[in-house]
C-alpha cells in the first residue's frame, strides 16, 4: 500500500488555500445543514451569477445539433444557428474528438483577431495554445521556465496561490515581490529591484515575473505606465513576463481601463522579452468557471520552445473540447446589428454593474469597521482586507471563527501571502446583491465580538 511519506516533497509541501481547511470545514458544516455562504473562491454561478444566454444555447446546438430541427423554428436567433453550423463545420468530428494538442485552430483564429482588435497589434493564432482554464496555460509556462531549484519566479505577495502551488510543485524558487498596500496595493520599481537584488544574494537565478491585472488578490488595476515599468525591468533583467490577465472585463473605477502587457511590449518593441499571457472564461461576465477554457499567448518566444509547450499540451492531448468552443463564444460575442447583440449587451451590462456596485458595498462596508482597512476594490473579484488582531490571533484561526460563527466563507490572508505580521482575509464580492450588504454587516459584528473576547 502507498503510504504518504512515499508521495514526493513538492506534492507534500504545495498549498492550496482557496480549497484548504476552511473550505472543508465549510463543506462539512453545510452537510450538517448548516448554510454556508461561499466567498472563498471567484466562481460566479456558483452565487448565483446567471451565465449567459448566448453561451448556453450555442453549447446547447453544439454538443446535439439534431436540437435546432426538434424545436419549433424561431426557438434559436439566426445568429445562434449560423454559430452552431459554423461550429460543426469547423470541428469536424464534433465535440466528442479530440482536438489539435494546440486547440482547433478556428478557435485559435479568433483569439488572434480578438487580441488584433482589442489591441492595434498583430497575433498569431499559431502562438495560441488553448488550455483547461487559465491555470494550465500558467502551469504550462511554469513547467518550462523551471528547470531547477535555483531558477526562481517572482510573484506578487498577495498573490493567487495557482503560483505558489505550482512553483513548489515543478521545485523551482519564488521569489516574492510585496505590492503596497498604503498605496491601493500598487507596485514600484524599487519594490521590484529590492525583491530581485535579495534573490540573487540568496543564490536565485531570476527566471521570470509574473503579473496579475487586474489582480487578485488586491483588486488593483495596473495603469500603462506601471505595465511599461514592469516590462523595462524584464528586459533588464533577461526575465520572462507572465501576465495573467484573466480579470480584464472586470475594471471597476470609471476613468481606469485595462492595458495589456502584448499592447505595450508591442509599443516599447521590446523584442528581448518573452511574454506569456493568460485569459480564461471563468471570470469577466461569462463566468463559465466549470467550462474549463482559457488560452496562453505567446509573444518573443522562440519556435523550439513552443514546440516544447505543444509537447507539453500533447502529453494530455488536448484541451476539453467544449472549454475551447466557449473559449471562442468569449472573443466571438454577437456582432452589432446580429439578433442576439442587444439581449447579449443587456445582460453583459447588467452582470457588469452588479459586480461594479458590489465591489463598492464590500470595500467601503468593510473599511467602515473599527480595525479593518480595506483599499478600493478597483478590479476583479476579490477584497483582501487588513484585520487588526489582537497578539498571537493569527488570521486562520480568525476566518474559522468568522466560518463557525456566520457561516461566512472566506479565506486567511496567509494563504495568499502578506507582510510579516499582519493578518487579512480575502473575500470575493460574488454573494447575491440582496446578501452581499448581510455578509459584510455580519463580518463587521463578528470582527467586534470577536476581538473584545479575545482580548479578554
Ligand atoms: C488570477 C487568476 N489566475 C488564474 C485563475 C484560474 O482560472 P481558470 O483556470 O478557471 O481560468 C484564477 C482563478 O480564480 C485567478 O484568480
Amino acid at each position: 500500500m502507498i503510504r504518504h511519506e512515499d508521495i514526493g516533497r513538492a506534492v507534500r509541501d504545495c498549498e492550496y488555500a482557496v480549497r484548504g481547511p476552511i473550505v472543508a470545514r465549510a463543506q462539512e458544516l453545510e452537510r450538517q445543514g448548516r448554510r454556508i455562504i461561499y466567498c472563498n473562491i471567484g466562481n460566479p454561478q456558483s452565487l448565483g451569477q446567471r451565465p449567459m444566454t448566448w453561451v448556453r444555447q450555442v453549447l446547447a446546438l453544439a454538443e446535439y445539433p439534431e436540437l435546432a430541427t426538434l424545436v419549433p423554428a424561431g426557438t434559436f436567433p439566426e445568429d445562434v444557428l449560423e454559430t452552431s453550423r459554423l461550429l460543426a463545420r469547423e470541428t469536424r468530428h464534433g465535440l466528442g474528438a479530440y482536438t489539435e494538442s494546440k486547440g482547433y485552430r478556428f478557435v485559435r483564429e479568433a483569439i488572434a483577431r480578438f487580441i488584433s482588435e482589442r489591441d492595434g497589434i498583430a497575433a498569431d493564432a499559431e502562438a495560441i495554445f488553448l488550455t483547461d482554464g487559465a491555470s494550465k496555460g500558467v502551469q504550462s509556462a511554469l513547467r518550462i521556465l523551471v528547470a531547477d531549484e535555483r531558477d526562481g519566479i517572482m510573484i506578487p505577495i498577495p498573490q493567487y496561490p495557482l503560483y505558489s502551488a505550482t512553483i513548489t510543485l515543478y521545485g523551482g524558487a519564488q521569489v516574492g515581490y510585496h505590492l503596497d498596500e498604503a498605496n491601493g496595493w500598487k507596485l514600484s520599481r524599487e519594490i521590484l529591484d529590492r525583491s530581485i537584488a535579495d534573490a540573487r544574494r540568496r543564490g536565485i537565478r531570476p527566471r521570470a515575473i509574473c503579473v496579475i491585472n487586474p489582480g487578485n488578490p488586491s483588486g488593483a488595476v495596473l495603469d500603462e505606465a506601471n505595465v511599461e515599468m514592469v516590462l523595462r525591468f524584464a528586459a533588464e533583467h533577461g526575465l520572462s513576463v507572465l501576465a495573467d490577465e484573466v480579470y480584464q472585463a472586470n475594471v471597476w473605477r470609471p476613468g481606469d481601463r485595462f492595458v495589456s502587457f502584448a499592447r505595450v511590449l508591442e509599443r516599447l518593441a521590446l523584442r528581448d522579452v518573452s511574454l506569456f499571457s493568460f485569459h480564461s472564461v471563468s471570470k469577466g461576465y461569462l463566468g463559465e468557471c466549470g467550462h474549463r477554457g482559457g488560452y496562453l499567448e505567446c509573444r518573443n518566444v522562440p519556435g523550439p520552445v513552443q514546440d516544447e509547450i505543444t509537447k507539453l499540451q500533447s502529453i494530455a492531448l488536448c484541451a476539453n473540447s467544449v472549454g475551447q468552443v466557449v473559449t471562442y463564444l468569449l472573443v466571438s460575442p454577437p456582432r452589432a446589428g446580429s439578433p442576439s447583440h442587444a439581449l447579449y449587451e443587456r445582460e453583459r451590462r447588467e452582470i457588469l454593474e452588479a459586480l461594479r456596485t458590489k465591489a463598492a458595498i464590500v470595500s467601503k462596508g468593510l473599511d467602515a469597521v473599527p480595525g479593518i482597512r480595506c483599499n478600493e476594490v478597483t478590479g476583479a473579484m476579490y477584497a483582501f482586507p487588513r484585520v487588526d488582531l489582537p497578539p498571537g490571533v493569527g488570521d486562520f484561526e480568525y476566518c474559522m471563527a468568522l466560518l463557525e460563527e456566520t457561516g461566512i466563507c472566506v479565506v486567511d490572508g496567509s494563504g495568499f501571502g502578506q507582510l510579516p505580521g499582519t493578518a487579512h482575509f480575502r473575500t470575493t464580492i460574488l454573494p447575491p446583491l440582496d446578501e452581499i450588504e448581510t455578509v459584510v454587516r455580519r463580518i463587521g459584528e463578528f470582527h467586534g465580538a470577536f476581538v473584545k473576547r479575545r482580548r479578554g
